[in-house]
């Protein structure tokens, strides 16, 4: 069966542009069912719906105090679609368990910094301020925990002297472009070991012997 991708993104969505070039250009064998935004403004709205996919807005500021009602609709949102992997693409909400679990193991998310170093916000400010000679980037999944899933790959970049932050992400930014792709193209080609279903064979299984 085709894989059925949704990506989220909050702003300007480059990983998301450059996952989207690199399986057009190669005509990967997956279906990009959904581009969805918390933020009806975001930029990369108008990039998905010029690549010809699908887009929605679940505006996050309509659930004010009710985060769990979010992650909730955001779920239901997407298992309407047939999805059956998330990529967070700069997707600026952390998500709790009423989204995680039931795509549980099946969300993946890229990250500015060489995890476990710097998980959250500011990580290239950390780095240069930590004197790091090495920063970076992560694919890694998604689970309850701050950019604390299992780690898929990685790709490194030169600190160098006069860096600044902005300096610095630009530099980082080239390699998740870079990285981001691949990664979801060995997810597509199932080179990750990463089974979509298997949680579900694991319930039939338990189910089974009940
Ligand atoms: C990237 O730096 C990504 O690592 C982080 O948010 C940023 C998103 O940028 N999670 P873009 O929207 O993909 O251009």
């Amino acid at each position: 069966m085709r894989p059925s991708l949704a990506i989220l993104i909050s702003g300007r969505g480059s990983n998301m542009a450059a996952i989207l070039g690199q399986a057009q250009a190669e005509d990967w064998a997956a279906d990009f069912c959904l581009v969805l935004s918390n933020n009806p403004d975001a930029p990369g709205l108008q990039t998905a719906a010029d690549y010809g996919i699908p887009t929605a807005v679940l505006n996050h500021r309509s659930y004010r105090g009710r985060r769990p009602e979010y992650d909730a609709d955001l779920a239901a949102r997407l298992q309407a679609a047939g999805v059956t992997w998330v990529i967070l693409a700069g997707f600026m909400r952390i998500l709790g368990p009423r989204f995680t679990q039931p795509f549980a193991g099946r969300i993946l998310n890229i990250h500015p910094s060489l995890l476990p170093l710097y998980p959250g916000l500011n990580t290239h400010q950390r780095a240069i301020d930590a004197g790091d000679s090495v920063a970076g980037c992560t694919v890694h999944l998604v689970d309850e925990t701050l950019d604390g899933g299992r780690r898929l790959a990685q790709a490194e970049v030169p600190v160098l002297p006069g860096d600044d932050a902005n300096s610095l992400a630009a530099r980082v930014l080239q390699q998740e472009h870079r990285l981001y792709p691949q990664v979801v193209r060995d997810l597509i080609e199932e080179r990750l070991g990463l089974e979509p279903a298997a949680s579900e064979h694991r319930q039939h299984a338990k189910e089974a012997v009940k």
